[in-house]
Order: C-alpha cells, then sequence, then structure tokens
C-alpha cells in the first residue's frame, strides 16, 4: 500500500492517492487537536506525516492540492485569506487625551464650518470598543461579504468567519438598500476571554494575552469551525458603501442598524454640547471596569451627516470623529535590570526589564526608559519598586519609583557613552539652543549595525514597503545569516540565492520540513518581494527613513516629485544652493523648513544616495500618484487663497480644491494659476495682480468648484 511506501519509490498515481490521503488525516488531526483540543496522536507522529506530506509534494510539484495541510499551519493567516479592497477606506481616528482636546476638536469643526461658537452642534459619543474592526457588505440585503480592516484600503476576506457570529445578520429586511456596508468592532468579553483561556489551559493550547488578541486570533482561523467555537461578538458603529442613505444623522444610522438586526451599544448617546460628551465620558470611565469588555476611550462624532460630508478627512482619519482616550491602567512591580537598544537613527533607548506583571489584562515585562534624563529626573534605580502603566498599544512606561519602598541593594544607573552594538562613541548633541539634546546617539550612522538593522525594519514596516513574508523578525533572522545588510538586498534576494536557497526559509513557512518547502516559501518570498518593486512612490519615500518625513509628508512629496530620482536631484540642487528649487517646495502646504533641510541632509551623504541608487539599480520601479482628478476645471493648477473667505472657510477650500487636483501653495508666484481673493487680500492681490494670474473671487471660487 502506498501509505507505506518511500517517498522516493511512489509512481506519481500513488503519489497523488497518498497526498489525499494524507491531507484527510492530517485535516482530522488538526481539528482533534485545534477544534476539540483533544489531540489524538503525539507530537512527532503528527510532526511526521506533514513532513511526509512535503517530501511528496516536493518531488511532485504538479500534485499539490489546493487544500494541502503545508498550506495550512504555520503559514501566516496574512498569505492564506484572499484580499478585498474596500469600496470607501476603512479610516482610524485622531486622539484626545483631555478636556482642551475636545474644546480644541469642537473649535475646528466650528471654525471649519464657519459656525458660531453659540449655533447648535451635535454629537454622539459611544464607547471604543478595543477589538478589530470589520466591515459587511450586504447586496439586496444579503451578507455578501466581510472583510478585516488590513491597511484601511485593502483588507482580508474572512466572510466565512464573520458569518459565524451570532451577532451578524445574514439577512436584512427587505427595505434596506441596494448596498448596504455596515462597519464595526469584533471583540471578546471578559468572561469569554477567561473561559477561553481555561480551556485552551486545561488542554494544552494557545493561551491569549488579553481579550483582544483572543478575538484576533479567533476570527482569522484558517478553519472557520474554530472561529465558530470562539465567543466572538459584534458592534456596529459605522459603513462603507450605501446606494441610498436611510437616515441624515449619525444616530439615525445607528437606529437603523438596531433595527436591522445588529447589535449597537446600549451606551450610545447623542449629546447638545462638548459638556455632554465630558460628563458622559466620566459616566462610562466610572463604570468600565463593570462592562465586562475592554474599551479605551470614547469616541465622538458629528451627528449631522451634512456637516460629516463637508468636514471630510485630513489623512487616514476624519475630522468630524474623534477618540477620547481613557487613562492607562497601572500596576507595581520591581525593576530588574536596565536594557540599552539602539533604534533605526542612532537613539540609545534604555529599557526596564521588570519583574512580570499583569496591567489591564496583559503580561508587561519591558517598559521604555526613554532618555538618561528620564533616569535622572525620576530617580530611578536597579533594584526599585515601580508604578507602571500601559495604554493600549502603546509601550509601557515607568510613572515613578516607590522610593519608601527601596533597599539598600538598589544601585544608581550610569548611562552608557559608547554604543552597546558598535562601540563607537555615544553622544548628546548639542542643539541650536546650546544645551544638550536629550537623546544619547551612536555617533558610527549606517555603519552601525544595530542602526542598520533598524533601518531595515522600518523599511519593511507594514506603512512602509509591506513585504509579505518578510518582517521584523526575518530581518532580525536574515541579518544574522548576512542575507540582508542593506535595502537592495532584499531586492537581490532572487538573484542571488533562487538556485540554491538558504535553510532559513523552511522556517519562513513555520513548518518543520525538508528542502522541498525550502523552495516552496523562497518562491512565494521572491513573489512578494516582485511584487513590491511596484509599491506606491510615496511608502518608498517613507521608508528611506528620513527624519521629519512622515507618511503624511512622504505622500506630498510623492506628488510633487513623481520619482525617487527626480527628488534626489532636486534636494541635491538645493544643496548646491538651487533657491529657486527650495522655495518651490517649502511653499508647499504641509512641507517645512525642517522637513526641506532633512531631505538634503540626507541625500548630501554620499552613502545615502549610493542606496537609492543601488535601489533602482536593483530594479524598484515606485508607482507614482494618481492626480486626485483630472477632469475637473482646476485640476492641476495651482492655487492660492488670501483674505477672508466668507462662505467657506480656508480649511474647507483648500480640502475642495485638492480633492479636486489641484495643488495649494501659500504664495503667489510666476506658477500660481488661480488667485482666490476673499476682502484683504492684501500683497498677495497686488503680486498676483502684477504677475497676470487669474484672480476670482469667493463667488467665482464657489462656482468653479461646483463644476
Ligand atoms: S468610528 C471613520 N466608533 O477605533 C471613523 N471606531 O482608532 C470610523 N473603534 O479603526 C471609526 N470603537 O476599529 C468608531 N465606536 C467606535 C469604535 C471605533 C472602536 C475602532 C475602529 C477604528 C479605530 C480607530
Amino acid at each position: 500500500m502506498a501509505a507505506n511506501m518511500p517517498v522516493e519509490a511512489l509512481s506519481a498515481a500513488q503519489a497523488e492517492q497518498e497526498l489525499a490521503r494524507l491531507a484527510a488525516e492530517i485535516g482530522a488531526h488538526d481539528t482533534a487537536y485545534y477544534q476539540n483540543d483533544a489531540p489524538l496522536i503525539s507530537d512527532a507522529d503528527y510532526d511526521a506525516l506533514r513532513q511526509r506530506n512535503a517530501a511528496i509534494e516536493a518531488r511532485f510539484p504538479a500534485l499539490k492540492r489546493s487544500d494541502s495541510p503545508s498550506e495550512r499551519v504555520g503559514a501566516a493567516p496574512t498569505q492564506a485569506f484572499g484580499k478585498i479592497e474596500h469600496a470607501v477606506p476603512m479610516l482610524s481616528l485622531g486622539n484626545a487625551f483631555n478636556e482642551e482636546d475636545v474644546t480644541d476638536f469642537d473649535g475646528r469643526i466650528r471654525r471649519f464650518l464657519n459656525l458660531e461658537a453659540v449655533a447648535e452642534l451635535r454629537f454622539t459619543s459611544e464607547p471604543k470598543i478595543d477589538g478589530l474592526s470589520a466591515s459587511l457588505r450586504y447586496e439586496k440585503g444579503v451578507l455578501v461579504q466581510g472583510a478585516t480592516r488590513g491597511d484601511g484600503r485593502v483588507g482580508e476576506d474572512i466572510t466565512a468567519n464573520l458569518k459565524t457570529l451570532p451577532d451578524i445578520p445574514h439577512q436584512l429586511p427587505d427595505h434596506v438598500p441596494d448596498i448596504v456596508e455596515v462597519r464595526g468592532e469584533v471583540y471578546m468579553s471578559h468572561a469569554d476571554f477567561a473561559a477561553l483561556n481555561e480551556r485552551q489551559s486545561a488542554q494544552g493550547g494557545k493561551i491569549f494575552a488579553n481579550p483582544r488578541n483572543a478575538a484576533a486570533g479567533s476570527l482569522r482561523q484558517l478553519d472557520v469551525a474554530i472561529t465558530k467555537q470562539r465567543p466572538l461578538k459584534f458592534f456596529a458603529y459605522t459603513w462603507g458603501e450605501m446606494s441610498a442613505m436611510p437616515a441624515d444623522t449619525q444616530s439615525g444610522m445607528m437606529a437603523c442598524f438596531a433595527e436591522w438586526g445588529f447589535s449597537v451599544n446600549p451606551a450610545f448617546v447623542t449629546v447638545d454640547e462638548t459638556s455632554g460628551l465630558l460628563a458622559h465620558w466620566a459616566d462610562i470611565d466610572a463604570q468600565r471596569a463593570a462592562l465586562g469588555y475592554d474599551i479605551d476611550g470614547m469616541v465622538y462624532k458629528v451627528d449631522r451627516l451634512d456637516y460629516q460630508q463637508r468636514l471630510g478627512f485630513v489623512s487616514r482619519a476624519p475630522r468630524w470623529a474623534i477618540a477620547h482616550k481613557f487613562p492607562a491602567e497601572q500596576a507595581t512591580t520591581k525593576l530588574n535590570d536596565i536594557d540599552i537598544q539602539v533604534g533605526r537613527t542612532g537613539a540609545l533607548t534604555p529599557v526596564a526589564k521588570l519583574e512580570p506583571i499583569t496591567v489591564g489584562g496583559v503580561v508587561v515585562s519591558n517598559a521604555t526608559l526613554h532618555n538618561a534624563d528620564e533616569i535622572a529626573r525620576k530617580d530611578i534605580r536597579i533594584g526599585d519598586n515601580v508604578v507602571i502603566q500601559r495604554a493600549g498599544d502603546v509601550i509601557p512606561q515607568v510613572v515613578r519609583v516607590l522610593v519608601e519602598k527601596r533597599d539598600s541593594q538598589s544601585r544608581p544607573y550610569e548611562f552608557p557613552s559608547a554604543c552597546p552594538a558598535c562601540g563607537a562613541p555615544a553622544l548628546r548633541e548639542i542643539r541650536d539652543d546650546g544645551e544638550a539634546d536629550v537623546v544619547t546617539r551612536c555617533s558610527a550612522g549606517l555603519t552601525c549595525p544595530a542602526q542598520a538593522r533598524e533601518g531595515l525594519k522600518h523599511f519593511v514596516s507594514r506603512a512602509a514597503l509591506d513585504i509579505e513574508g518578510l518582517g521584523q523578525k526575518q530581518i532580525d533572522d536574515y541579518w544574522e545569516l548576512g542575507l540582508i545588510r542593506s535595502p537592495q538586498d532584499i531586492f537581490t534576494l532572487e538573484a542571488r540565492f533562487a538556485d540554491n536557497p538558504p535553510e532559513i526559509w523552511q522556517y519562513t513557512s513555520g513548518a518543520k520540513d525538508k528542502i522541498g518547502t525550502i523552495k516552496d516559501s523562497a518562491r512565494k518570498l521572491f513573489a512578494a518581494i516582485e511584487a513590491r518593486k511596484t509599491a506606491d512612490l510615496d511608502r518608498y519615500i517613507f521608508a528611506l527613513g528620513i527624519r521629519h518625513i512622515g507618511e503624511t509628508s512622504a505622500r506630498l512629496l510623492a506628488r510633487h516629485y513623481m520619482s525617487l530620482p527626480a527628488m534626489m536631484q532636486a534636494a541635491q540642487n538645493m544643496a548646491a544652493g538651487d533657491e529657486a528649487a527650495r522655495s518651490e517646495i517649502e511653499t508647499l502646504d504641509g512641507v517645512g523648513k525642517a522637513l526641506v533641510n532633512a531631505l538634503v541632509g540626507f541625500f548630501s551623504s554620499p552613502d545615502n544616495c549610493a542606496a537609492v541608487t543601488a535601489l533602482i539599480a536593483a530594479g524598484i520601479n515606485p508607482t507614482p500618484p494618481e492626480a486626485v482628478a483630472t477632469d475637473t476645471a482646476v485640476a492641476g493648477k495651482t492655487i492660492v487663497f488670501t483674505g477672508t473667505l466668507e462662505k467657506m472657510t480656508r480649511a474647507e477650500a483648500k480640502a475642495r480644491a485638492e480633492a479636486m487636483g489641484a495643488k495649494v501653495v501659500g504664495s503667489v508666484s510666476a506658477k500660481t494659476d488661480i488667485l482666490v481673493a476673499g476682502p484683504g487680500g492684501g500683497s498677495k492681490l497686488t503680486k498676483a495682480t502684477e504677475l497676470g494670474v487669474e484672480i476670482l473671487t469667493e463667488d467665482q471660487w464657489i462656482d468653479l468648484a461646483a463644476r
């Protein structure tokens, strides 16, 4: 029988039969182990089955089954779920940490909408659930698709998993619009979390660190049967694409969701003004522990949808909503030691090694100490008892020392004067004001292995190149092995190793298989890298890790320069004293002197120029941004606003113009196409007249913007 034959002896027909048998058998063991938490065979026997499966697949790659077990275990779920492009992006929220931030939020909105301080502006308030967001798409009332948030633009297809949640209706009432996308949060209650961990622990299964991780791990299961057994819940709170709007307020939409069969948070309220928001925040904060699920703040939204529409978005967050966070939860523990981490800019960050302790449901064993001054200011010594706190995903911090508990064993910490990674002197730069910078930096630059390695981690991070199968851990591994030591090495991996992949690739798939899967996972990685050669230009710009250039400014620069060589050339021209190039970019809204200096500084380093040139030589081909809109009256034009606008605030006018494909700059030059001048236009108006720039009144601008 084929089951007992050595792999080398199998015919193709026997191999096919064996792969079918192994898929079924391994599948049954997976169910027993993961789903019933009751394994039927030893781990060693189970591994042997998987190894045999992998060996057969390696000999007969064409016979690999679509439901092959080698695709299922260890493979990151991200590689296993299909991708779904969101019809409307899934956004994040800006944060408010205190009353003033909330008042500012209200003020910003009123200014943007040109509302008097006394004009009515209603808000909704509801808890911010600490779970994972999901989007549910209904066509003619039928649930057709469910997706994770992913990067906000593209999520994962987890339709089958979401359908197992009792809170999620499969069918909506007859009268709903043809296309409805309901969005909300998938979460797990404290009680369900504790019971799940108890069950997992009794059966030797995975223990989850907190309810959020448990919810995430349960939802993104390749085996839907496992998700079905996990007690997941869903609160609806927003929407994506809607073919028609069933209400004209946020609260009206929530009422519709409830009527359609969704759970909406019982603590949802509508209030008249910010004082109502603050009162509700305090009320829920007081009840927080008794709610039975994790929340990390309150979410406030402008109730009127026409206002939401006008307010629009900045970067990836709406102007019409904000998350008002709760203070972090605290605990006391012992500080056993202090370690130094070297970041990608060479900053030496001290990290407290703590006696592990649970804070807000999570076990904490490290906390950041920021810098030398912070350690001195808080008088933190090794051996001290310290109060630590954790806020959401933020790294835990040491709040203060319990000096009264200090014993004779505790000793002050001496901050190193050399980089622990490369031995180069670690210095505190003297700033323009003559003071020493708070940050101690390794003086070696990219020749310091820690800096180079952290730079690589930034390069592949989610907001940067985001290469599937090449995460932070792999960068560490590949660095150790000498496979990747600079960004261009990523793109030459295939040329260097396609014929002779090193053993490392067997581990990237998580399977302890033999040589067959080495080639297989190498192939997957090469394909993922190849696909990212044409990643968006703004990601490449962000990935370079230039100081002051975050995601938003990277997008601005991408739109302006449209290619890496053009950006590099412009920076070199600026370094050589080209004032025109400098003023052209400095006038762009959102770009300041510090950013331009950083850009010029970056490209005055021959090493950095060489690194970018090497990337291009390695075959990258970043995709430049598309113009936002090309079929509008102002697409491609450069516009300046001046004077007081009466019907629209400056911010709204600017957002409108940019959405219509125009570039909004702050000062008039020969390159300006249109000046929109309200009363009090002043010097800009004079200059525009001199230069013969087209000048529009506010009304003319509104007419133009409506076209
Ligand atoms: S509204 C366009 N409401 O928080 C605004 N978000 O930090 C969409 N979240 O990605 C979000 N509870 O996953 C909203 N009641 C709530 C929420 C909530 C949790 C999550 C959501 C979002 C993240 C932003």
